[in-house]
């Protein structure tokens, strides 16, 4: 079993070390891990299909071992396959990949669970949710992105509830909103129907313990999980 299909519905909290601090991430993984994350979101990206470019495979494989977390590695890069295996080996727990830029989606979602990994599929805010009807029974979560990938701090797209309540229709895997999340937007996306919530800029700009303890709160509350 891995980290998703064990979620039984729970809303939880997935730190995306994009605005951490690159030269002492174990330790912003501890204190986003203080304020009550389970998942660590790894943003990878190659100036080809994103207009950006950050870390890979080696950087994965130290953070790793360095926390008890899963880190989820979301590939919004060209040509995938040829990285997933070196992710595999890294030892993340769940690949997530953009079916905007491969070929052969069924093909890579093998090779990724093949690797033992949970295999995710990220939307772009335009990309709809039709277009992995016929992948659904080789994913295992969704990530819903509600801003365009490439950068944190960006502003959230409002739209995306109503893409999350379309997906909720087609299937009941667990369905991760990624893309100015904060403790204001999180309800929103939790009350459609999401359950992971990743955060960049809302956990790491503040305390993040603190900042992710209240998105979490924010999400919690509107899914009846807490008063
Ligand atoms: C954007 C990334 C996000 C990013 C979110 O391409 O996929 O994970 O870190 O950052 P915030 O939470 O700042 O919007
Ligand atoms: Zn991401």
């Amino acid at each position: 079993m891995g980290f998703f299909a064990e979620l039984d519905g729970r809303v939880v909290g997935a730190p995306s070390i994009l605005a951490a601090n690159f030269a002492r991430l174990a330790e912003e993984v501890k204190w986003a891990e203080a304020g009550g994350a389970e998942l660590v979101h790894f943003d990878v990206m190659d100036n080809q299909f994103v207009p950006n470019l950050t870390i890979g495979p080696l950087v994965a494989a130290s953070l790793v071992p360095e926390t008890p977390l899963p880190v989820d590695a979301h590939l919004q890069i060209l040509d995938p396959d040829n990285l997933i295996p070196s992710f595999v080996e890294a030892g993340v727990a769940s690949i997530s990949v953009q079916p905007e830029v491969v070929r052969h989606l069924h093909r890579t979602l093998a090779m990724i669970r093949s690797g033992g990994c949970e295999a995710g599929v990220a939307l772009n805010p335009t990309t709809p949710p039709e277009t992995i009807e016929w992948a659904l029974p080789y994913i295992d979560y969704v990530n819903v992105m509600s801003v365009n990938p490439g950068f944190g701090g960006q502003e959230f797209i409002p739209e995306m509830a109503e893409k999350v309540r379309r997906l909720r229709e087609m299937t009941d895997l667990p369905i991760q909103v990624d893309g100015g999340i904060n403790a204001g937007t999180a309800p929103v996306m939790v009350e459609a129907g999401a359950r992971v919530l990743v955060a960049g800029s809302a956990v790491f700009e503040g305390d993040p313990e603190t900042e992710m303890r209240k998105i979490l709160d924010a999400g919690r509350r509107a899914a009846g999980e807490i008063k």
